[in-house]
């Protein structure tokens, strides 16, 4: 038990809870797809302080009724057509119930046996639907913000001449400074994974694209020697990203071109396919993604269009 609520109030709330969900599923189309709030209102109708004490769980269900739900944007409104539809559905809903009420923490086999391998094997599941070869390993993280930082930090450890993981970057004269490349297409994320990782935001190149808004291999080979003919003050390639997918357009980048430079020049390739590696379960639209399989790491978004909830990245 939780400890908080008897087990009798605790089952009655969720169960009110679950007719909410399920209403709110089913007239969400009557709401407009905005809601008629201005900046600042809600927040202006909550306790500027914290309560002093619980309230019954009838009247928090009844101000997120009245207060929260009429006021988000409808993302399941079905004249929602903003960004990329977010892709909930009813299974998503009850695997988060469920996992809330188990509130495990999955960081080891010891912590959650059954919470591990189920990721390890849902994981697996995903790499075969997006056919991609034994050797990905996958694991779950919040969102592709996440991924691409981690997936960046894999890149750039394996510089182990550097010694980065062990002695950071900071007073260290000997260490040149690293570059990462993606498209004047790709997005923020990277800038932001580079900013965290202590790349910096000017040591990431933006490389032009073509007609068609996928990155220029021959301008990203350019930007590649550019860096590296500075000799030793020059600059030392970490990784390029290729996106499949792009925010904007859906733009799919050159992944087989770029990988063969990638291998050519001994760089990381992050592959962000956040937005469209989802596509890749239909045979025919994974077609449109060669080269996938050759990414040293890739993050694919179920959150987009696989069916679960905010947030999931793999
Ligand atoms: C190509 C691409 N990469 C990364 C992201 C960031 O995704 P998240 O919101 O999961 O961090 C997005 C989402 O908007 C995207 O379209």
């Amino acid at each position: 038990m939780t400890g908080d609520l008897p087990p009798d109030e605790l089952r009655a709330a969720l169960h009110r809870t679950a007719d909410l969900i399920a209403d709110y599923l089913e007239r969400v189309g009557e709401y407009p797809v905005l809601p008629p709030v201005s900046p600042g209102e809600v927040g202006r109708s909550l306790p500027a302080a914290p309560p002093l004490a619980g309230e019954p769980l009838d009247l928090v269900l009844d101000d997120y009724r009245r207060l929260i739900e009429p006021n988000v944007t409808h993302w399941n409104h079905p004249g929602f057509l903003a960004y990329f539809a977010i892709s909930g559905s009813g299974p998503g809903i009850l695997g988060e119930a469920l996992a809330a009420g188990l509130n495990v923490n999955a960081m080891l086999w010891r912590t959650s046996p059954a919470a591990v391998e189920l990721e390890e094997r849902v994981c697996d599941w995903l790499r075969q639907m997006i056919d991609l070869p034994p050797g990905f390993h996958g694991h779950i993280n919040d969102t592709a913000s996440s991924s691409s930082l981690v997936a960046l930090a894999a890149a750039r450890h394996r510089l182990a001449d550097l010694e980065v993981r062990a002695k950071g970057l900071a007073g260290r004269p000997e260490v040149p400074p690293l570059t990462v490349y993606a498209s004047d297409q790709a997005h923020s994320s990277i800038d932001k994974a580079c900013i965290v990782l202590g790349v910096g935001q000017e040591n990431v190149r933006r490389v032009e694209t073509d007609g068609d808004f996928r990155l220029s291999v021959p301008a990203l080979e350019e930007a590649i020697a550019r860096d590296r003919s500075a000799g030793a003050a020059g600059k030392r390639p970490m990784a390029v990203v290729a996106t499949v997918g792009t925010t904007s357009t859906t733009s799919i980048d050159p992944v087989e071109a770029i990988a063969d430079l990638c291998a050519r020049e001994g760089i990381w390739l992050h592959v962000d396919a956040a937005y469209a590696g989802s596509a890749a379960v239909c045979p025919e639209l994974r077609a449109l993604m060669p080269g996938l399989e050759r990414a040293d790491s890739i993050v694919v978004n179920p959150h987009k269009w696989l069916g679960t909830a905010c947030d999931l990245s793999a």
